[in-house]
């Protein structure tokens, strides 16, 4: 018996950084993450396995998947049908309501979706966790985006089979935003995994930055915990900076910042010094995360939107775990 699984996630802004692998292969974090799941961006994927298919069909916002895309999602399907049994091809049909790949953490709501829908179509019944180590084999953020609220990830150990995230607990209802402003729809030129293979290979420091990050994330994690946002803010800003000084270091040098960027982080910077608490975090792209109060979100966003080269501003609040329906039982 087959079904049709039809499954919505939110992406995810760390605010203690993951960037390096222990092991490319296994997809393991080198250092513990920390994340906020955004209420204002979503990404909804069907997946249905189906006799009559001689391989996967995936379609990404209505257009048929690229064939590094479509091997991505293959190996998702792969470990599916492993587990359950199932050796029938699957069609997948995804969608964002947001830009996908310029830094957006489209892979993360993506793959989170991707993983719930696929387990739940072909089948299992697996718990969050279960799922959360499934996707977090594709992209280790979209582990993140099973759950809602704040969420870690911890590091990976070369031998670990295993890894989840997990939420922390009441998280959802704190009044914080996170305020997403879009410098550019363009894709981002150097994609994540590239990028932190290459900062593995050649920054001078990498070694830092694996050290440094444990003690940013227990400062994340100790604010979420007291509620205390310029805790955390400040926490998220030099999280954000050592791994973009990392990346920047490497040869050649990998530099995600665009003029826009830095037109906004300073705006941010200004809006700080007039006794509004706002805080930047930057991802693989250009784009600039600004975390505040809920309260705050709205004049910040406002002023944001005034920088000269700022497309759009997306203001979000602490989203909803990954969630799935059953839409149609087969034969
Ligand atoms: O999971 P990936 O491969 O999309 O990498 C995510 C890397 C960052 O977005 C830069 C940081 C993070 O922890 O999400």
């Amino acid at each position: 018996m087959t079904a049709v699984a039809y499954a919505t996630a939110h992406p995810n802004i760390a605010l203690a950084k993951y960037w390096g692998k222990v092991d490319a292969a296994t997809n393991l974090p080198a250092v513990p993450s920390l994340s906020m799941t955004l209420d204002a961006m979503s990404t909804t994927t069907t997946v249905g396995f189906g006799p009559g298919l001689d391989t996967d069909r995936v379609v990404i916002n209505g257009r048929s998947a690229t064939e590094t895309e479509m091997r991505r999602v293959s190996a998702v399907l792969d470990r599916v049908r492993l587990e359950a049994g199932l050796r029938t091809r699957a069609w997948v049909e995804t969608a964002n309501d947001f830009p996908t790949g310029s830094g957006l953490a489209s892979s993360a709501s993506g793959f989170a979706a991707l993983a719930l829908a696929a387990t739940r179509a072909a089948g299992l019944e697996w718990d969050p966790a279960r799922v959360s180590d499934l996707a977090r084999q594709a992209s280790a953020s979209a582990a993140r985006s099973i759950f809602g609220g704040f969420v870690t990830l911890p590091a990976g150990t070369p031998d670990a089979t295993f890894l989840a995230a997990e939420p922390m607990a009441g998280t959802s209802e704190w009044p914080v935003a996170i305020s997403v402003v879009i410098t550019t729809y363009q894709p981002k030129l150097v994609g994540s995994t590239e990028g932190m293979i290459h900062t593995r290979a050649t920054s001078p420091y990498y070694a830092a930055w694996v050290e440094r990050a444990p003690a940013l994330f227990e400062r994340a994690r100790l604010a979420v915990l007291a509620r205390d946002i310029d805790a955390l803010g400040a926490a998220a800003e030099e999280s954000a900076f050592a791994m973009h000084a990392c990346a920047m270091a490497a040869s050649p040098p990998l530099v995600y910042f665009s003029p826009v960027t830095l037109a906004v982080i300073e705006k941010v910077r200004g809006l700080r010094r007039s006794g509004t608490p706002a805080y930047a975090s930057m991802d693989a792209g250009p784009q600039v995360k600004v975390l505040s109060s809920a309260a705050d979100a709205a004049q910040i966003a406002s002023v944001l939107r005034e920088v000269s080269g700022v497309e759009k501003v997306i203001v979000a609040r602490p989203g909803s775990p990954a969630s799935v329906k059953l839409v149609r039982q087969g034969t």
